[in-house]
């Protein structure tokens, strides 16, 4: 089977904007388009982020992770790796009369995450949420309700279960943790994005 000549194209594209010191570690393994990236962002490989997305400053975005059409980061926010955005509902290859659909056949539905909000590795989110300032969403989450500012969601659907403030130094609550199994290993505090991109 011969395998069809396709042109080879740069995977950032010229129509990409690019803030100041945006770091893409491995530039030839990004696929990026008609987005914006704000200053200071950084991107892991095999990111892929499309038309009319945008990125805010100083945000980390660990690899393989999908920000599709219609997703707006705001600033300083963590996604980890392999975080799946979606931007339509009830997806479809073709119409009715089975012929292929094109951007005229469906509507790009809007997800924003707002500033200084973490997203775990392998979370989900769907299209039309809003995650809230400072939220976190645990690793593995599927989002499918709007998360609340500083809250904390995790699972399948993803729910609350609990509070990012409530794990800052020097929170009452986080100076006096009752006695629970022990930590898988040592913590960061939330949102802090250790530096795995
Ligand atoms: C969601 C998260 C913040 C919770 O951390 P935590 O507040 O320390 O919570 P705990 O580990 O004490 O767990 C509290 C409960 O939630 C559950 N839980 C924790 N994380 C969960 C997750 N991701 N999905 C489903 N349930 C989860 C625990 O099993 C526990 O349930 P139990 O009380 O019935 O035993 C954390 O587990 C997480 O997923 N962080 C994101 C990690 C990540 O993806 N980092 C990316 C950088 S590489």
């Amino acid at each position: 089977m011969s395998v069809p000549y396709r042109r080879v194209q740069m995977p950032i594209a010229s129509d990409v904007t690019l803030g100041q010191n945006v770091r893409i570690f491995q530039p030839e393994l990004v696929n990026l388009c008609g987005c914006s990236i704000a200053d200071e962002t950084r991107i892991g490989a095999f990111v892929e982020i499309q038309k009319n997305a945008s990125v805010g400053a100083r945000c980390k975005i660990s690899s393989h992770t999908f920000i599709c059409e219609g997703v707006i980061i705001e600033d300083e926010v963590f996604i980890g790796h392999g975080v799946m955005f979606t931007n339509d509902i009830y997806p479809r290859a073709v119409k009715e009369d089975g012929t292929l659909q094109s951007e005229a056949d469906w509507t790009v539905v809007k997800t924003l995450v707002k500033r200084r909000a973490a997203i775990g590795s392998n979370a989900s989110v769907m299209a039309g949420v809003t995650i809230g300032e400072s939220a976190l969403v645990g690793a593995g989450a599927v989002v499918t309700r709007d998360v609340a500012d500083y809250s904390i969601v995790a699972g399948v659907p993803a729910r609350v279960i609990g509070d990012v403030r409530e794990h800052r130094e020097g929170h009452p609550v986080a100076n006096n943790t009752p006695a629970r199994l022990p930590r898988r290993g040592p913590r960061s505090a939330p949102g802090s994005g250790q530096d795995c991109a």
